[in-house]
C-alpha cells in the first residue's frame, strides 16, 4: 500500500520562525502515523502574486500545486498577521485556484489541519478561525482538533523542540488526525 502523502505548508520567512516549528511538529505526527510528509515553508513560498490571467508559473508555484494536487492530506500554518493569516501564506493558497478545474476540485476530500501562531490570544484564534473558512471555501475538511498558538507564552526552540509539552501533543495529534481521514476514506 502507498503511504499516505501529507503536504505542510506554512512559516513564517523569520530565521526562527515560530509557525514554521509548529509546522514541523504537526508533519512529524502525520509521519509517525505512517505518512510521507513534503515540507512547503519559507523561501518556497516566496512566490509572485498569483495572477489568474497568466498562463505561465514559476517552477516552485508548479511544485507547490502539483504537490497538494496529489496530496492525500494537508497541514496549514500561519502565523497572525494583523489579526488573520499573513500574505505569504494567503499568496501561497491563492495558487490552489489552478486546481479550480481538477476532478478533484481544490482540496475536495482531504482533512486539513489548520494552526495559527500569533503573539497573544486574540489574533491566535481568528487567524485560525481564517484559515478554516479558506479551507471551508477550497471544500477541505478542517480537523477536529486545530491549534491556536499564543507566542508570548510557548515557544519552539532552535532544535524545534516546544516549550509547552501539551502544545506539542495537540500538533502531532492534528497531523495524525489528517492521516487518519485519509485512511478512512480509503
Ligand atoms: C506584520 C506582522 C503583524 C503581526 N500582527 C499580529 C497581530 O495582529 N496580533 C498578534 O498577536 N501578533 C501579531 N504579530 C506577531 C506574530 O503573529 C507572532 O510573532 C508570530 O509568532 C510570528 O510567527 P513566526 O515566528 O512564524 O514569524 C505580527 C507580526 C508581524 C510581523
Amino acid at each position: 500500500m502507498t503511504a499516505v502523502r501529507v503536504v505542510g505548508i506554512g512559516g513564517s520567512l523569520r530565521p526562527d520562525s515560530q509557525s514554521e516549528r509548529a509546522l514541523r511538529i504537526a508533519l512529524a505526527g502525520a509521519e509517525e502515523a505512517g505518512a510521507k510528509i513534503i515540507t512547503i515553508t519559507g523561501a518556497d513560498l516566496v512566490l509572485p502574486f498569483y495572477d489568474p490571467s497568466l498562463a505561465e508559473r514559476p517552477a516552485g508555484a508548479l511544485n507547490l500545486v502539483e504537490e497538494l494536487r496529489h496530496a492525500d492530506g494537508v497541514v496549514l500554518v500561519s502565523p497572525g498577521y494583523h489579526g488573520t493569516i499573513s500574505g505569504l501564506v494567503k499568496n501561497a493558497l491563492d495558487y490552489l485556484e489552478d486546481l479550480r478545474g481538477d476532478d478533484r476540485v481544490y482540496l475536495d476530500g482531504r482533512a486539513v489541519g489548520c494552526v495559527a501562531a500569533a503573539n497573544g490570544w486574540q489574533a491566535a484564534v481568528t487567524t485560525l478561525s481564517a484559515l478554516r473558512s479558506i479551507v471551508h471555501a477550497l471544500r477541505g475538511w478542517p480537523t477536529p482538533l486545530g491549534a491556536a498558538i499564543n507566542s508570548a507564552q510557548v515557544s519552539f526552540d532552535e532544535y524545534g523542540e516546544c516549550s509547552d509539552p501539551q502544545v506539542a501533543l495537540s500538533l502531532r495529534t492534528i497531523g495524525r488526525q489528517v492521516v487518519e481521514f485519509a485512511l478512512a476514506r480509503g
